[in-house]
């Protein structure tokens, strides 16, 4: 893994902020072939901040080119406490413009998950215009990592780290005692950026390890995070990098 593009903030707002105009900026590009801007976007609790500033005008996102995709989402009703899609939708969605074709929910909650998860490829590829033989490639994906460094939901020991021919597919958690959905290491390894968005001591030492032994037999989840043809930048805040 090459040396890590590293921007550190003093604090979540910082770090948000940043990671806000970054996308705004991107968004705002004119892509060569005059295709939308398309972002996937994580969940669990670091990103909220980012969602929120996102819906601001300040930010002058030009919503009706942007298509938003979700990482990976609990296999839960889009209305459940858990469910990443009502994060996105209650600090973001709600307070754009953006056209509902161009929100693209993991429908995780539907009881064949593994027909969920295929649906969503297809919805995925088509709306990105790439046939069976290649790989989505998403302008920009905001990943988290986990304390046990798991990022999407590629968790530590699970099924779904090792698959190589599905975009999206169905993961058990053990440790959480639950079902996912998730994008696999094909879909993140082909996306032109990737942003890391880390916040928070309890993410240090996980932040060294990661960082620092890139090499190691045994990677973390989200040191299989290596996009062939993009870039990866990991937005961290004072406190996660203070190790580093
Ligand atoms: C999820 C996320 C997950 C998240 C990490 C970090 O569904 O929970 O997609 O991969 O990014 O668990 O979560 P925090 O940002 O809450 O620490």
């Amino acid at each position: 893994m090459s040396a890590p593009n590293i921007r550190v903030y003093g604090n979540l707002e910082e770090l948000s902020r940043a990671a806000a105009g970054e996308f705004s900026r991107l968004a705002r590009e004119t892509k060569p072939d005059g295709k939308p801007f398309t972002a996937a976007l994580s969940g669990g609790s670091t990103p909220k901040p980012l969602y929120e500033l996102l819906a601001r005008p300040e930010f002058e996102i030009p919503w009706l080119r942007v298509h938003l995709f979700q990482v990976d989402e609990r296999c839960v009703p889009p209305n459940d406490p858990q469910s990443n899609y009502r994060m996105i939708r209650e600090a973001l969605l709600d307070h754009i413009a953006l056209p509902q074709s161009h929100v693209h929910r993991m429908a995780a909650e539907r009881p064949d998950r593994d027909a969920a998860a295929r649906s969503y490829e297809v919805e995925l590829r088509g709306t990105l215009g790439v046939t069976a033989s290649d790989w989505p490639r998403l302008d920009l994906i905001f990943l988290g990592m986990g304390d046990d460094g798991h990022t999407a939901s590629l968790f530590p020991e699970s099924a779904a780290l090792d698959e190589t021919e599905r975009a999206v597919c169905p993961n058990w958690i053990g440790k959480l005692k639950m079902w996912r959905l998730t994008v696999t290491y094909p879909v993140l390894n082909a996306a032109a950026q990737v942003i890391f968005l880390v916040s928070g001591g309890k993410k240090a030492e996980i932040l060294r390890d990661v960082l620092r032994s890139p090499g190691s037999s045994t990677p973390y989840p989200v040191q299989r995070v290596q996009p062939s043809s993009g870039t990866v930048t990991w937005y961290l805040d004072k406190a996660a990098a203070r190790l580093l």
